[in-house]
């Protein structure tokens, strides 16, 4: 045994579809900064899955490749820490993700959250669709994550996950760890309109990238207490946006409090509430968009990470696929022993 004690190991990651946004950072992105000191991190760009909703749409995925890694460097995932991997570049997610399918019962996918909401929104989704929750399976399994820091959304295929690894050990020995998942501090950051979860195809995101004003316009369309007409009236706290946002990123939770007993007298404006949520955010993401500018300017450190990633992720999945195939005994088909064995 090594002296040092062995790190545990991450495996997480999102697909490439487009920018990244407040609800993200809250939900996964934090955890995933924070845990790259204690855990061997594994942060995968899903370029393979997002092919289910964007095989019509190559240019998005491509372009948001780029896009993704640098929102991720800006917010300070560190390729001298952790690993950055493209899953088209490791193509043994993909075989991974076919022999996993051969365990995988097909009632296990039905009854998957992700998969039954989309099917029965799209008519007739794809083959590679259906598959999605499985690979992600293997997407888990291949490095053999211990740890899952994901969007509370990704929980069932991480409970998946855990089904088919002790399915894996039983049949064919024990090869894959049964993996945690761990939600953010956040889990359904509300969008700007108060309603839904943040999310890009519903137009209700601040992103990681917007400059100061753009903040300070999307936080000045917020409702903030509809039965409020005067600043001097007492106001509500419950499902006010303005509070919701201000109680994930206030970054002072005494002074937060007192804000909140002043907002309830009446003592406090509206105007005024805004304005200091618009600082508050602007005063979180000046050091991504300082991180955002280093990189912009230094098109070089984005291409080395993704090229150090994938070899370095590539040896780690020749390895694993090695032990499945011999667990499984897919291999040594040409032994000597076993063609003499054969033909007895
Ligand atoms: N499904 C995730 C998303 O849509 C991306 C993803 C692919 C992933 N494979 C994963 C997340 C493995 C965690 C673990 O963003």
């Amino acid at each position: 045994m090594s002296k040092e004690v062995q790190k545990g190991r991450i495996l997480t990651g999102m697909r490439p579809t487009g920018p990244l946004h407040l609800g993200h950072y809250v939900g996964a992105l934090e955890n995933w900064v924070r845990l790259q000191e204690e855990y061997d991190c594994y942060f995968l760009i899903a370029d393979y899955q997002a092919l289910g909703d964007y095989a019509d749409n190559i240019t998005r995925i491509r372009d948001s490749v780029i896009e993704v890694t640098i929102d991720w460097l800006s917010v300070g995932l560190d390729p001298n820490k952790s690993t950055f991997v493209v899953q088209s570049y490791v193509p043994e997610h993909a075989e991974l993700a076919m022999l996993l399918s051969m365990i995988t019962p097909k009632g296990m996918i039905d009854r998957n959250p992700t998969l039954k909401s989309e099917s029965a929104t799209q008519k007739d989704i794809s083959l590679g669709f259906y598959n999605y929750p499985a690979s992600q399976v293997a997407d888990i399994l291949l490095p053999k994550a211990n740890l899952v820091p994901v969007g509370d959304d990704q929980l069932p295929h991480v409970e998946l996950t855990r089904e088919i690894a002790r399915k894996f050990n039983r049949m064919y020995g024990e090869i894959f760890p049964i993996p945690e998942a761990l939600v953010g501090r956040v889990p359904r950051l509300v969008g700007i309109e108060g309603k839904e979860k943040m999310s890009k195809s519903l137009g209700n995101c601040i992103y990681l990238s917007d400059d100061s004003k753009t903040v300070e316009k999307k936080v000045n369309k917020m409702y903030t207490d509809p039965t409020r007409v005067r600043a001097t009236d007492p106001g509500h706290i419950e499902g006010n946006v303005v509070f919701i946002y201000l109680d994930a990123f206030h970054p002072d939770k005494d002074e937060l409090e007192k804000l909140k007993t002043s907002y309830k007298a009446g003592k406090i404006g509206d105007g005024e509430v805004k304005a200091l949520l618009s600082k508050i955010l602007n005063e979180f993401l000046d050091p991504i968009r300082e991180r955002r500018a280093f990189y912009e300017a230094h098109p070089e450190k984005v291409r080395e990470a993704l090229v150090l990633g994938t070899q370095k992720s590539r040896k780690l999945a020749a390895a694993t696929m090695t032990e499945v195939r011999n667990a499984m005994k897919i291999a040594g088909y040409e032994d000597i022993e076993n063609i003499k064995k054969l033909i007895g």
